[in-house]
């Protein structure tokens, strides 16, 4: 049997960090309101100069490093973002070039804040499928360049960063189930209404930017956590008490205590990174997994539940003996 396995994690933040005293005085918030409704204490917002596949290359380059893996060692790369550098190519074109992993395949996949863990599953069926040795799967984001910077029911939430892994064929255990799933059928709830071949105009007047009702979000993103922990659970054959640490998509504390406790775990048993990190859309996930691998949390031969929730509505979990 073929696994795929994570061998290196890596992840970026950009320099600059907004605080919640720095947001007070760009809109009508406070401090105490961000951290009791979100957990937020303070989110990294990139450069002028910086994008995507630049916040990616250095995420990318960490995980590579404790991988011992070189560009032209890679398979696949798989970019997970809402927001690439362009239209095209692809960030992960773009990031293949730069890694000198030239004629690997390369793409990218949106999924909104589920996206990393629509890419590690599509690159665990390559790996399982046999012919793709080495992949490496990103989610980065620049959040920061489609928030309404004057909107506070919004900008106090996101921010910008990268994570990443490397997966390699193993016939030790790695990943052992991904679950994902979509529903468009609330899309006007969670949107940035505008694109490249719908409402053009708007876009081009620079003024559409992430839309939210978040109330409603909330309830949703809840309910429907909350079964795909069921669901993965079932589908493995585990008990809650067999899942060693909760490595959430970071948008809300109350939705990641709410799925904590829908395991049982302890809040200690939960990564937790989105008082520093903010809600990083695809980047969240991988964040927060490379924060507990750097800091000894998370060792080798631990079962991980990782999961996301996001616009489209997206949704996910990965099943993961580390
Ligand atoms: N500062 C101060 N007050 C704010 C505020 C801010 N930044 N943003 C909204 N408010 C106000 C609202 O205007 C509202 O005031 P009103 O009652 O006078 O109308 C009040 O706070 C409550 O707003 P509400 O939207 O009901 O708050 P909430 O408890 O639902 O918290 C979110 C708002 C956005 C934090 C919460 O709904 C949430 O986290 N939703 C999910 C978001 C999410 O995860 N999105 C991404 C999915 S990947």
């Amino acid at each position: 049997m073929i696994y795929a396995r994570i061998t290196g994690t890596g992840g970026y933040l950009p320099e600059k960090i907004l605080t919640n005293a720095d947001l007070e005085r760009m809109v009508e918030t406070d401090d105490a309101w961000i951290r009791e409704r979100t957990g937020i204490q303070q989110r990294h917002i990139v450069g002028e100069n910086e994008s995507t596949v630049d916040l990616a290359e250095i995420a990318a380059r960490r995980a590579m490093e404790v991988a011992g893996v070189e560009g032209k060692d890679l398979d696949l790369i798989i970019v997970a973002t809402t927001t690439p550098d362009l239209v095209f190519p692809s960030t992960a074109c773009l990031l293949q070039h730069r890694l000198g992993a030239n004629g690997c395949a390369a793409f990218d996949v949106q999924a909104v804040c589920t996206g990393f863990v629509y890419a590690l599953g599509v690159a665990e069926k390559f790996i399982r499928a046999g012919g793709t040795k080495r992949a490496l799967v990103i989610g980065a984001e620049t959040l920061s360049r489609i928030v309404d910077w004057t909107d506070r029911t919004t900008c106090v939430l996101f921010g910008d960063g990268a994570g990443a892994v490397v997966l390699e064929a193993s016939e030790e255990a790695g990943i052992l189930s991904v679950h994902l799933h979509a529903d468009g059928a609330h899309s006007d709830l969670l949107s940035v209404p505008c694109g490249v071949s719908k409402n053009r105009a708007l876009c081009e007047q620079g003024g559409v930017f992430i839309q939210m009702k978040g109330n409603e979000v909330f309830k949703v993103a809840v309910n429907t956590l909350g079964r795909i922990v069921d669901e993965t659970l079932e589908a493995a054959g585990l008990e809650k008490a067999d899942i060693d640490w909760l490595v959430p998509h970071q948008a809300n504390t109350r939705i990641i205590a709410a799925t904590a406790k829908k395991l049982g775990l302890p809040m200690e048993r939960v990564v937790l990174t989105v008082a520093k990190h903010g809600n990083t859309s695809a980047a969240s996930v991988p964040l927060a997994l490379d924060v507990a691998v750097r800091d000894g949390r998370i060792q080798r031969g631990d079962r991980l539940l990782l999961e996301a929730f996001g616009g489209g509505f997206t949704w996910g979990s990965a099943l993961i003996r580390y």
